[in-house]
């Protein structure tokens, strides 16, 4: 691959500011604190971090209902603080991109607060607001996060859209001072330095502008999945609420925004579709393949048929993405565990996040194997996507307040946002022992599952995930290599080559998804293998490949001479 850009071959790691390191000890992450956990990061071996909101909010969506476009969070720190944290990430030659939330403001941001103050207020055009229809909201259209997308609005007598909560009013992106308020927020944060955006909610930007009712009869209320937005059958049932004309105009304008500066800025989108990479080189960078990860679990033949379907459909020149954990659902470690083999699952898995060919990303705290956290209370959920989703289970579902509790306890997205462990001591060290934490810390810290302890341990997830990192990175194929998938026909366990012919290096990736020992024959010519990684810790330097044994949940990574 002639000369990759530097978020082609670099490792993002996704940084949840509330929940990662808590620097004046008041119990809520903060950039003093990030700061001082930029050596364990640079040591670790990232490459970039995804910063998920750090603006001004009232936090009913967790920092993506935004109050200020260009300001930080006060729990966060001060804009001194960003640019000590920025400045610092540079100098570790860490890249720093932020979130992009363009779809709906807070109802706290001034310009909300201005245009719903009357109906002839200058703003009131910057948000979507329309009279209703038989004394009910003008259309049929769902919130994503439940319910109506209309509230009504007794001062002014009309309803505005939202496309997720009613606290986060919808920007109406046809009205060019809109786009002219959020490109001078764009520039901002690039005249100050950062290397791109991750692009939030991408595909509800704009919606159909004579509000048509669903054709789907799709009911608000049966909208109970906090995941839903990465989920194209969702999508679909919201036929005039998504990916509507204009978006891949806009998309157009942001690049060449973006492209006006050096240093290769990059647009990362909340999306699967890749129609967002334009022509491969004039709308996104990057977008995620959500359809890897939206799955209960990964069985070979979903990943084999993902990659082919996926690296087909990218266009020419375009680049591809991976994840397999982020803030919107569960853990890596819980996700795809079985209860009985989670650390080898865990394993398997973050090596497939970084075998695969493409940008991955890894969600503060997979790296240690955190795992889901369990509430039991519904006051302590402080996700207001599936409070909302209680209050409709139960007033307008007539389900069981204890029956409305399990399910939004089995799917709020507070269980994978809990503070990062960073000591076996009270709090898992996250913040002092007398304080409470804005989420409870998982109380595994006390068992394993925290930085310091792993640091210890050669052996530990912490120290494998360091290992895979390194090798990756000093591993051309694998970084830039094509993908050419073996042994189409197994069930069990996954073969693929990463090849890059211009660094004359080829990869074999093994992986066995099964609890059982497996025997199967290469047929790779006159390749003499030589082992990069085993998870079984293989004592030959080389393999037989025609007597191949991989053992239950191993994984095989291993370099081939001559090239094919
Ligand atoms: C994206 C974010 C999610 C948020 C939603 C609304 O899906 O990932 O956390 O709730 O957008 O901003």
């Amino acid at each position: 691959m002639s000369s990759p850009k530097w978020w082609q071959t670099a490792v993002f790691y996704q940084i949840y500011p509330r929940s990662f390191a808590d620097g004046n000890g008041d119990g809520i992450g903060d950039f003093a604190g990030m700061t001082r956990k930029l050596d364990y990061l640079q040591d670790l071996g990232i490459d970039a971090i995804w910063l998920s909101p750090h603006f001004p909010s009232p936090f009913l969506d967790c920092g993506y209902d935004i109050s200020d476009y260009t300001a930080v969070a006060p729990e966060y720190g001060t804009l001194e603080d960003f640019k000590t944290f920025l400045e610092d990430a540079h100098s570790r030659h860490i890249k720093v991109v932020l979130d992009l939330v363009l779809n709906h403001s807070s109802d706290q941001h001034d310009w909300f607060k201005a245009s719903r103050s009357s109906r002839d207020n200058p703003k009131r055009e910057w948000y979507v607001w329309r009279e209703g229809r038989n004394g009910g909201p003008p259309n049929n259209w769902a919130s994503i996060f439940g319910g109506s997308a209309w509230t009504y609005d007794e001062q002014t007598g009309q309803y505005y859209y939202h496309a997720f909560l009613k606290e986060q009013p919808d920007l109406n992106w046809r009205n060019p001072e809109v786009k002219a308020a959020m490109w001078d927020a764009v520039r901002f944060w690039l005249d100050m330095g950062v290397d791109g955006f991750r692009l939030d909610a991408l595909a509800t930007i704009y919606e159909h502008p004579d509000l048509p009712d669903q054709t789907s009869g799709y009911a608000a209320e049966e909208i109970l999945d906090a995941n839903a937005f990465h989920k194209d059958e969702y999508l679909k049932l919201l036929e005039f609420q998504v990916r509507q004309p204009g978006l891949h105009e806009l998309m157009q304008e942001l690049r060449s925004l973006v492209d006006e500066y050096s240093g290769d800025r990059v647009l990362i989108g909340e999306d699967e579709d890749v129609a967002f990479y334009g022509t491969g080189n004039n709308e996104l960078h990057l977008l995620f393949n959500f359809p890897l990860v939206n799955v209960p679990k990964l069985t070979v033949q979903h990943i084999r048929a993902n990659q082919a379907q996926r690296l087909t459909a990218l266009p020419p020149e375009a680049w591809p993405c991976n994840t397999l954990g982020h803030h919107d659902i569960s853990r890596l470690w819980t996700h795809f565990g079985d209860g009985s083999n989670d650390a080898a699952l865990a394993k398997l898995h973050l090596a497939l996040l970084l075998t695969l060919k493409g940008t991955p990303f890894i969600f503060n705290g997979d790296e240690i194997g955190m795992t889901d956290l369990e509430l039991s209370k519904l006051s302590e959920v402080k996700d207001s996507a599936v409070l909302n989703q209680y209050y409709l289970l139960t007033e307008k579902l007539s389900i069981t307040p204890a029956k409305a509790l399990e399910t939004v306890l089995a799917t709020t997205r507070d269980r994978c946002r809990s503070p990062l462990q960073w000591e076996n001591s009270a709090n898992g060290g996250f913040c002092p022992a007398d304080v409470s934490p804005w989420l409870p810390v998982n109380k595994n810290y006390a068992t394993g599952v925290n930085v310091a302890t792993q640091q210890e341990d050669p052996d530990s997830h912490l120290n494998f995930c360091k290992r895979l990192l390194s090798l990756r990175k000093t591993n051309e194929a694998l970084r830039t290599g094509d993908y050419q998938a073996l042994h189409n026909d197994s069930k069990t366990y996954l073969a693929f080559l990463r090849h890059d012919k211009q660094a004359g290096q080829s990869c074999l990736v093994m992986l066995n998804f099964s609890d059982e020992t497996q025997r199967l024959s290469l047929d790779l010519g006159a390749n003499s293998p030589n082992i990069l990684m085993s998870s079984t810790n293989r004592k030959e330097e080389s393999l037989s490949f025609e007597t191949l044994e991989l053992a239950p949940f191993e994984i095989l990574i291993a370099q081939l001479y001559p090239l094919r």
